[in-house]
């Protein structure tokens, strides 16, 4: 794995939106892999900003959102549907049609799951997948556990993700779904090229884990070791327990 660090989570994130930006100049028809969670929330700015200024083009490209909460419509305020219109779509220029996430309030889930899977396959794949990770290390919403699964799936959500996630929902963890949706292991090491971008020292444990540790379900980040391209973007504080970070 490519490690870059980075002095602090500004500068990462000014890196690694010009990064898309040439990445869309070069492929303007790309496909994009996105994630959720407070570290990707200073990218969507830069790439905001960016845009403003004609320097980040994404009319042709086409994106696939990780994972969504089951039970909730697309329009409820703690989607990440919700979550990327506040701090991506409604400060870029991409196509409505080419935006993908998972509908949480779809009828039928399995359904949903293979819809989406076929729409990633119909886009030709993810060229560029960004990640972010849980403090137990999980990846999208593929939570530790005995077994992971390959494809886009549903998923019950551990106490601690919902902890984390209560901020979405007024402070309140009871008040996250127990569900969600989530692409699968596969569906993520399937993408060409992949970054995962980590900050803070709350990840520093599960970075040094995933990157210096066997690959295991209990780790569901550390399967990112067979990926051929993947790039770790960090700040000092999250490579604090890599050896490359000491
Ligand atoms: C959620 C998302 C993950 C994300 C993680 C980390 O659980 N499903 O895709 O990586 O949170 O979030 P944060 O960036 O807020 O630490």
């Amino acid at each position: 794995m490519k490690i870059t660090l980075f002095r602090d989570e500004r500068v990462l994130a000014k890196a690694l939106a010009k990064d898309i930006a040439a990445a869309l100049r070069e492929k303007p028809d790309i496909v994009l892999g996105l994630p959720t969670g407070r570290t990707p929330v200073r990218l969507y700015h830069e790439l905001g900003t960016l845009h403003a200024h004609h320097e980040a083009d994404f009319s042709r490209a086409t994106t696939f959102n990780l994972d969504e909460f089951l039970g909730i419509p697309p329009e409820h305020p703690g989607s990440y549907r919700t979550f990327m219109e506040r701090h991506l779509f409604s400060r870029v220029n991409l196509a409505p049609e080419r935006i993908n996430v998972l509908n949480g309030g779809a009828a039928n889930p399995d359904e949903e799951c293979r819809r989406y899977e076929a729409a990633i396959e119909g886009a030709g794949g993810i060229d560029l997948q960004l990640l972010g990770i849980g403090t137990n290390g999980h990846i999208g919403f593929n939570e530790p556990g005995r077994e992971l699964a390959a494809r886009t799936h549903r998923v019950t959500l551990r106490a601690s993700t919902r902890r984390s996630n209560a901020a979405l929902f007024g402070g309140d963890p009871a008040s996250v779904p127990r569900e969600a949706l989530s692409m699968g292991m596969s569906t993520i090491l399937h993408a060409r090229r992949i970054v995962l971008i980590a900050t803070g020292k709350s990840k520093a444990r599960c970075i040094g884990r995933m990157v210096e540790g066997p690959i295991t379900t209990r780790m569901p980040a550390s399967f990112l070791q067979v990926h051929a391209n993947v790039e770790l973007m960090l700040d000092d504080a999250a490579a604090g327990e890599l050896a490359v970070g000491s």
